[in-house]
């Protein structure tokens, strides 16, 4: 055995080739499953992308480091299920770029969370976890209701993900920044877009409570009531999910 390898090592074009045919096997196995991602992605027909003021919210999800104590990931595990709710289907996560799904969990996954709370338990809650969840170890977000949400890159952030394979239409693009005022303010005459081109269940009210101002609050609160809600598949029956 060890006669071989010294015998290979002697010879370097035998031993480059070993060396090769070592490492292919391991970006084989890591590779391969790429090639049946179509079948790996379930049929989610009804999937929405994320509305402008949503991927907003979820750039502040990821600038304030949220993923960092919290997974959006269900595993299929029973206990995870029987507590979080269906596992995560890999269409769920289709438009997810970068995905969220995390791997740490100092606080509870939040994959499933869109309407467990109300919007003012979410701002009572960033504002201060300790007024509502006596216990809890979560820092408080402040600024988030004070800071007015900045909409002008939004057109910009849309073309992005649409080059990353998210359908977004030029109409999308084109409305983005008043699509994002006008789902918080569903008085306004901005609204009526927001559900012709993202669908009449799309959420639309003031999330931080108050509908004269756009705040990175009601961008990270529309975020949060979204999580695990932009398609029904993960509560359909297997065989009706699966290809
Ligand atoms: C230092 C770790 C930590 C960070 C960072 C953190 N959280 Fe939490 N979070 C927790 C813990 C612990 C809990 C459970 C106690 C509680 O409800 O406050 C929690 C609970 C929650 C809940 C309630 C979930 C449920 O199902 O009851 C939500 C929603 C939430 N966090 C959102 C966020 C958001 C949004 C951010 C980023 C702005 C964030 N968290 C950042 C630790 C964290």
């Amino acid at each position: 055995m060890f006669g071989l390898h010294q015998r290979l090592e002697r010879r370097t074009l035998a031993l480059s080739l070993a060396i090769i045919v070592a490492a292919s096997i391991g970006g084989l196995v890591e590779i391969a499953p790429l090639f049946t991602i179509h079948q790996t992605v379930e049929d989610a027909p009804d999937m929405r992308v994320y509305t402008p003021l949503e991927l907003a919210g979820r750039n502040i999800y990821i600038r304030e480091g949220c993923y960092a104590c919290h997974s959006q990931m269900i595993r299929t595990l029973r206990d995870e299920v029987e507590r979080y709710g269906p596992y995560s289907l890999a269409v769920e996560s289709k438009y997810d770029h970068p995905m969220l799904w995390g791997s740490k969990r100092t606080g509870p996954d939040l994959a499933r969370l869109g309407g467990k709370y109300s919007d003012a338990w979410h701002v009572a809650h960033l504002e201060s976890p300790r007024a509502v969840v006596p216990e809890s170890v979560m820092p408080a977000y402040r600024w988030l209701s004070r800071n007015p949400l900045r909409v002008s890159d939004l057109p910009a952030h849309l073309r992005a993900q649409k080059a990353v394979g998210v359908p977004y239409s030029d109409a999308m693009i084109a409305h983005a920044e008043q699509d994002a005022f006008g789902q918080s303010a569903p008085d306004s005459p901005q609204a009526a877009g927001v559900t012709a081109r993202y669908g009449e269940a799309t959420n639309l009210r003031a999330f931080d409570g108050r509908p004269d101002r756009l705040t990175e609050m009601d961008a990270l609160v529309a975020y949060l009531q979204i999580l695990g809600r932009l398609t029904d598949a993960a509560h359909r029956p297997v065989a009706a999910v699966a290809r």
